[in-house]
Parts: C-alpha cells; structure tokens; sequence
C-alpha cells in the first residue's frame, strides 16, 4: 500500500506491506514545510498547497526508492481525504487518483484521525480491545472508543482549540516562535508547574452545536489560553515584563494545566467504556510530560497504555497506509470522483 498525506504542511509518502496480518513500514519519507512557515508564526494554507506541489513528485519517489519497490508493484494507493487545508489536500487527492488511474489500482480514501488512530496498531501490533484513545494534534482534541478495529466511535472533542493549538498560541504571546508545542514542553522542563493556578475547564453544559451528546467528555482550551494572555498582559502593562524564569513557570503551569486535562478525559473514559488499553496519537503527544504522566497513572491502574514514536506521532504517510488496509480490506475504496474534504467527519 502506498500512503500520501498532505493535509497540513508535511508532504509525506510511504509504502506499508501487509503479510498474515502483519503491517511492515518499508518507507516513510517527510517532507517538513516548518522551516517555510515559520517565518510567518503558523501554517500559511496558500504558501502550503504551492509547496505540496513542489514536494509531492520527489517524495513519492523517495518513498518508493527506499522501500526497493516501484510504481507497478503497488496493490493500492491510499490517500488523506480530509479533514485539512482543502488546497493542501487536493494536491494528495488529485496526485493519488492520478496514480490510481493510470496504473489501474484501487484508490483508498482515508480520514487524517483514523490514521492517527492506526499508527498506535502500526507501532504496537495487536492491542487489546476495547481501546480508548485520545487523538491530539494542532488541529484536532477528540476522543474515541476502538471496540473492533477499523471501527472508531467518538466520543469526545475539543469545542474549541485544539490542544497543539492552544501550545502553538501560547508559544506565539509569550514570544517562543513556532511550533509552540516542542519548545513550551522543553521550557517547562525548567519551571515550577504550581507557579500559576491558571483555570481548569470541566464541561458541565451540553454542547450547543451537539445537543444529542452528554459532552461531559469534551474539551475547551480557549479560557486557559485567555488566562495566559492576562497574566502576560498584566505583567507587560504594569511595566515589569516577565522574566526568563517566570516564562518557564507559566510554560509549566501551563502544561500541566493542559495534561491535567487530558488525561482526566482518558481515563474517565476508559472507566466508562470498560477499556483494555489506552492510547494517546497525534503530534501532541510527543510531549514529555504527557508521555510520562500517562504511562505512570496507566501502570497504578494496570492497563496497557500505547503512544507512538515521535516519527509516527506528528504527520505521516506510514498511518495513512495502514488505515489505508484497514479501509481495503473493508472495501472502502473511491472512484475517481473523490473530492478533498476540509471537514471530514469520523
Ligand atoms: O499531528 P500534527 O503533526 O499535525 C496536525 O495534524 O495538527 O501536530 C502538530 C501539533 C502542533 O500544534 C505542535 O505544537 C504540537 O503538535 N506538538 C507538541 C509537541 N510537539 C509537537 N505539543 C506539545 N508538546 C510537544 N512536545
Ligand atoms: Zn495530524
């Protein structure tokens, strides 16, 4: 199975192979656009799309060359359908059904979180079901309950900024440059995390826009965000800007503040759902503290907690293959009507 993704700024291919069941990466090639939309303190979508282009020709080959296979050997082509920038997605969704067309191979459409989800079993293999894991990335929070693979019931979402977003504007008001996510975790590293008693959110409403759900399982980052920007403000107007070490405390009381949260969800919702494992994807869950705290709450409580290594964690075309098989052997496959979707549900 060849994976493309391009929903936001890495340009990514990779080939995964499939024998009794068991997935093998034989390629995962990156191409990062960070560097490109650094300059300018977040993901531009236009200069993004135009950079996919650039990429897209170079990384398929790649992917190819590094897993020693060519075009003709592929058995399918799975690609990123949404949700994402629509013009970043396009250039995946068009570029995969030309692939698809002109080597007569069936086309796999796949949702960006389900392959999120699948990178856990990429990495782990078999994982005892029910799973309860916890999507988080800069643009996604949501929750899910794995009961037979394939098969993802949400069960919680962000109703407002996503987690990696809320780092990424935190990042950005306290002059940390972007991505925030990576260097806020290393600033925490070196500050008091009880400096601050910045709020926690716990939902005790039900959501406008989902009356149906309980929604005691959501999110919301925006009033956290909100008290970080005050206590930067207030320090700026009184004329005593913060110092080097108190950006390291607010990065700490900040995080924790925001692992708190998580993980509280997680295991409510492992408690709920009667889950037999755990499990944290998305380029959030790179976080040191995250990472930590949640293998140490899960070994007290005796399940089995999976998170992925860093290079399946942020984006990837390895997890897009995987839910690729997952979709194909479900015979999930598209025809060459297949349109990129910006908000894609799962
Ligand atoms: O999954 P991903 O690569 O792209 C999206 O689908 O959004 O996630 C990127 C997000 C960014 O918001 C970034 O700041 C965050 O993941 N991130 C982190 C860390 N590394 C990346 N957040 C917290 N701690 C980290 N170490
Ligand atoms: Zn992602």
């Amino acid at each position: 199975m060849l994976g493309i993704e391009t929903s936001c700024d890495e340009t990514s291919a990779a080939v995964v192979s499939e024998e009794s069941g068991v997935w093998t990466i034989a390629s995962n090639i990156v191409a990062s656009q960070v560097n490109i939309h650094r300059e300018w303190g977040g993901v531009v979508p236009e200069l993004a799309s135009r950079q996919h282009i650039r990429d897209i020709c170079g990384v398929v080959r790649t992917a190819l060359d590094t897993a020693k296979t060519d075009l003709k050997a592929l058995d399918a082509i799975a690609v990123t359908q949404g949700p994402g920038l629509v013009g970043s997605l396009l250039v995946g969704v068009s570029f995969a059904k030309s692939l698809a067309l002109s080597l007569e191979r069936p086309l796999v459409p796949v949702h960006h979180l389900a392959g999120h989800i699948e990178s856990l079993f990429l990495q782990h293999g078999e994982i005892a079901l029910p799973l309860v894991v916890l999507v988080v990335s800069g643009g996604h929070t949501s929750l899910y309950v794995v009961k037979e693979v394939g098969r993802y019931e949400r069960i919680g979402r962000t109703r407002d900024d996503a987690a990696g977003e809320a780092y990424d504007k935190v990042a950005k008001l306290l002059g940390l440059g972007y991505p925030g996510g990576p260097v806020v975790d290393k600033r925490a590293r070196d500050g008091d995390d009880e400096a601050i008693a910045f709020p926690t959110t716990r939902m005790t409403h039900a959501d406008r826009n989902a009356p149906q759900a309980k929604g005691d399982l959501d999110f919301s980052f925006s009033g956290l965000k909100t008290a970080v920007l005050r206590h930067v403000r207030q320090r700026s107007e009184n004329g005593s800007p913060l110092t080097s070490e108190e950006i390291d405390d607010v990065c700490a009381s900040f995080q924790r503040v925001v692992v708190t949260t998580l993980l509280g969800r997680v295991f409510d919702a492992a408690d709920r759902h009667y889950a037999r494992s755990v499990g944290i994807a998305g380029g959030v869950s790179a976080n040191s503290r995250l990472r930590k705290d949640f293998a140490e709450r899960a070994k007290r409580l005796g399940i089995p907690a999976y998170v992925p290594d860093l290079s399946l964690s942020t984006d990837n075309a390895a997890m897009i293959a995987a839910a690729g098989l997952r979709n194909f052997h479900a015979g999930r496959t598209a025809g060459l009507d297949l349109n990129a979707d910006a908000s894609l549900e799962l």
